[in-house]
């Protein structure tokens, strides 16, 4: 069951217009809270952006002028297309959360809190598949234009991901061709 769950999850980005409850999005960030982490520390924290939300637009907007700022040699309207997808992305995902990872004390259980907070995030999409919800996990341009503190992120949290979080509009999204390299080439038997 794990393993098959654990095969089959595939990212995904491209959802219905169907909402996704917050009493899902609970099931889901209970599951992640149940991850490993070393010392007991329970380092992550989510930032739920609400559909239609205020802070949702806000970031949306951070978003959008992050990557027409920093969108590498573009046209100005390869740049403000590529802004506005980007925003409206965020609009229109069905649910779309941060999660973030804390300081520890020095810089071992820092990285530990942030491994643990990934395996947190995997947690929590396996989760979401149980309830038939896709998850799209992105370090990019909602990472990288540092919304931080205007989403109530502490100044020294380490963003780990932002979710684009809906029902997939593909039926297959459980069977889509997806590989991986073979065991034995990423493992050394000694
Ligand atoms: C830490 C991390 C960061 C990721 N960031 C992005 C991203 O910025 N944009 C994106 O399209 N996918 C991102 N992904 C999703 C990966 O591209 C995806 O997991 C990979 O293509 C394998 O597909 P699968 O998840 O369906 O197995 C990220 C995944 C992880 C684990």
């Amino acid at each position: 069951m794990v393993l098959d769950a654990i095969q089959t999850r595939r990212t995904t980005r491209d959802f219905t217009d169907d909402p996704v409850s917050n009493s899902a999005l609970e099931i889901m960030i209970e599951a992640a809270t149940w991850a490993p982490n070393h010392r007991n520390t329970e380092p992550w924290r989510f930032i739920v952006l609400s559909k239609d939300g205020e802070m949702r637009k806000k970031v949306a907007q951070i978003v959008h002028d992050w990557t027409y700022e920093n969108l590498k040699n573009p046209s100005d309207e390869r740049r403000e297309s590529s802004a506005k997808y980007a925003q409206q992305e965020i609009l229109d995902a069905p649910a779309f959360m941060y999660v973030y990872s804390i300081h520890g004390r020095d810089d071992e259980m820092t990285q530990e809190n942030y491994a643990a907070t990934a395996c947190a995030i995997q947690n929590l999409m396996l989760a979401a598949q149980s309830l038939g919800v896709g998850v799209g996990w992105s370090t990019g341009k909602p990472c990288l234009a540092n919304v931080g503190t205007a989403v109530g992120a502490e100044p020294d949290w380490d963003v780990v991901g932002a979710l684009y979080i809906g029902y997939p509009v593909k039926t297959d999204i459980n069977t889509p061709q997806a590989k991986r390299t073979p065991v034995s080439d990423v493992t050394i038997w000694s």
